[in-house]
Order: structure tokens, then C-alpha cells, then sequence
């Protein structure tokens, strides 16, 4: 098994601390958490809704004793983890949204196009999401052509769409592969595999990723501290709009429609955003890890 490499650690160190609590809403294999433990923060409270994922993480963060808190928690219901072990507020927040290399490589998780599995793409199997088979095989053409279109930007959405419930029931993650692989084949200078955006549509739908990162960002602002910071990782032009969108907002006072002549939402700034610029993996760091190419790191500091 790959082991996960954690994107843009080092920036990840330098926004996040010094602090003394901090909540990494997306544990992964803890390796993000162990750095920041490394470099003393005081504690870390590690919420993952995949059971491995906290299993191995576990195990990976038990040298730390009660300084790792380890939770099982969708990161948009940080506030309530954070209450129940006493943490009215916290000094940094970590998000580092999508898949994990652990994820990938079990083909049995559905995640993989390469390999063999069911097709199941939940990040908690034991959750009430339903598995990508449900809406592959029992959604309208109409529906999934949306999915594929709004959350794979694939614009053989219809094509694919219509092609997929003529070839129903599809079982695994290859039978849906080669299917796309027919319906769309790859051309000469295509970058990615033609099941590439489907695969990522299908994920997001299952798991409500969107609807889910927009509700965590306005509940971590409000969980910071005075000073505290959160840092977001995305890996997809829809996650990194929906982060941009929601500090751009954040951090504005007045958002009357421009002609109002006088401010009557009364809204105030309640952060500063510190990137202006998302910060992107080097040279050096893209060549160790490929994953981190698509990576776009934004920070904001609560006032
Ligand atoms: C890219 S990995 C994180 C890797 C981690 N930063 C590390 O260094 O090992 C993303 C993790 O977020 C988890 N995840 C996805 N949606 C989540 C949610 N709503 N709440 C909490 N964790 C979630 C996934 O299960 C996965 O383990």
C-alpha cells in the first residue's frame, strides 16, 4: 500500500502554528497532525468519517498520548466534536478535502478506475450515504447526466449518461471504466483517463462533498479564536471556487448589491484573508508526490 504523502506541509507548519489547539477535520493517516504535533502545537483534536482512515491514524498518533484526540466526525460537525472534549474555540483548523492515497489503493473502497472493485466511493461505508452503485444503476438518465455534468465539468455528460443506463446494472469500478473508455475514448494528447471526471462526479455526489465543505467553512470561522487560523487544501477547480467564494466573503464588510447608497446588511468582516494568492506545491515537492500538483492551499485569520 502507498503511504500518504501530506501536500504542502511545510506551508501547512507555517500558518498553523504556533498554536495550542488545532483541529484537523480531515485526519487521513495523521500525517499533517503528527507534523504540527512535532512542532508543538499543544493538542490536536483528528476528526476522519472513515473508520480505517482513524484506525491506522490511531495507531500512527498513539506516541502522542492525550496531546492526539482522535474522533469519528464529518468535519462539519467540528463545533460538536470540539464541545465535547471542552473546546470552546481553537487557535487553527485544518482542511485537506478529497481522497487519500489509503483510499485509492484499496480497490474494495470503489475510489479506483485502475483497479477492480464495487462501486462504492463512500468516505464512511457504514454511513447512510448511498454508494455510487445506487445512483449509477437507479438514477434517471436526466440526474446523473447533471452529476457528470456539474461535478465532473465532463462535457459528454448526456452521452455518457444515456450510455450507462443502456449498459445497466454495472456492478464494478471497471465495467463503468471500460464503459466510458468506449463511449469516450482517450485522444492523443489528453491528460487525463476519460474516467477520470466521472469518477470524481460520482464521488462528490455520493458523498455530498460540496454542500458539506461550503457548511463546514462558515462553522470553522466561527469556532476560531481571535488570531486563530484556518487553512483549506483543495484539489478541484469546484472546491477551490467554493473556499474563494466563502472567504472573499468573510472578509468583506458591507455586501449590499453596489448601487445601494447606504450599507443596510449591516455584515462585518470577521477575517483577513492571508493568502491572496492560493500557494501551490513546488517543483521539488510535485516531483516527490504527483498527487500535490493540483493542490491550492488558502488561509484566512479570524479578527
Ligand atoms: C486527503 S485525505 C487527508 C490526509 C491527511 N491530511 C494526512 O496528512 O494524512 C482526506 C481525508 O478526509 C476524509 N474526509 C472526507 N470527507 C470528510 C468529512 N466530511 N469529514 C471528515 N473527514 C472527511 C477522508 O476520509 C480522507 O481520509
Amino acid at each position: 500500500m502507498t503511504a500518504h504523502i501530506s501536500v504542502l506541509l511545510q506551508p501547512i507548519l507555517t500558518y498553523l502554528t504556533p498554536a495550542e489547539h488545532v483541529i484537523d477535520g480531515t485526519l487521513g493517516a495523521g500525517g499533517h497532525s503528527r507534523a504540527l504535533l512535532d512542532a508543538g502545537v499543544g493538542a490536536v483534536l483528528g476528526l476522519d468519517v472513515d473508520p480505517l482512515a482513524l484506525e491506522l491514524a490511531r495507531a500512527r498518533l498513539a506516541d502522542y498520548g492525550e496531546r492526539a484526540i482522535v474522533r469519528q466526525s464529518s468535519y462539519a460537525q467540528m463545533k460538536q466534536a470540539a464541545d465535547q472534549v471542552g473546546w470552546q474555540s481553537v487557535d487553527g483548523i485544518l482542511l485537506d478535502v478529497g481522497v487519500s492515497s489509503m483510499q485509492l489503493d484499496h480497490p474494495e473502497r470503489g475510489f479506483a478506475f485502475m483497479q477492480d472493485g464495487p462501486l462504492d466511493m463512500r468516505f464512511n461505508p457504514q454511513g447512510d450515504r448511498p454508494a455510487a452503485a445506487e445512483l449509477v444503476n437507479q438514477w434517471d438518465e436526466h440526474d446523473l447526466a447533471d452529476v457528470i455534468y456539474r461535478y465532473g465539468e465532463d462535457h459528454h455528460s448526456r452521452k455518457l449518461a444515456r450510455a450507462i443506463v443502456a449498459a445497466r446494472p454495472l456492478h464494478t469500478t471497471r465495467e463503468l471504466a471500460t464503459l466510458i473508455e468506449r463511449v469516450t475514448p482517450r485522444r492523443k494528447g489528453d491528460k487525463i483517463h476519460p474516467a477520470t471526471r466521472v469518477f470524481q462526479a460520482l464521488r462528490i455526489a455520493v458523498n455530498d462533498e460540496l454542500a458539506v465543505l461550503e457548511q463546514a467553512l462558515t462553522v470553522a470561522m466561527d469556532l476560531l479564536a481571535p488570531g486563530g487560523r484556518l487553512a483549506v487544501i483543495s484539489f478541484h477547480s469546484l472546491e477551490d471556487r467554493i473556499v474563494k467564494h466563502s472567504f472573499r466573503l468573510a472578509s468583506t464588510d458591507c455586501i449590499c448589491p453596489p448601487k445601494t447608497p447606504l450599507c443596510v446588511c449591516g455584515h462585518r468582516a470577521s477575517v483577513q484573508v492571508l493568502t491572496r494568492k492560493p500557494i501551490e506545491a513546488d517543483e521539488a515537492e510535485v516531483a516527490v508526490n504527483p498527487r500535490s500538483r493540483s493542490a491550492k492551499l488558502r488561509v484566512v485569520e479570524k479578527l
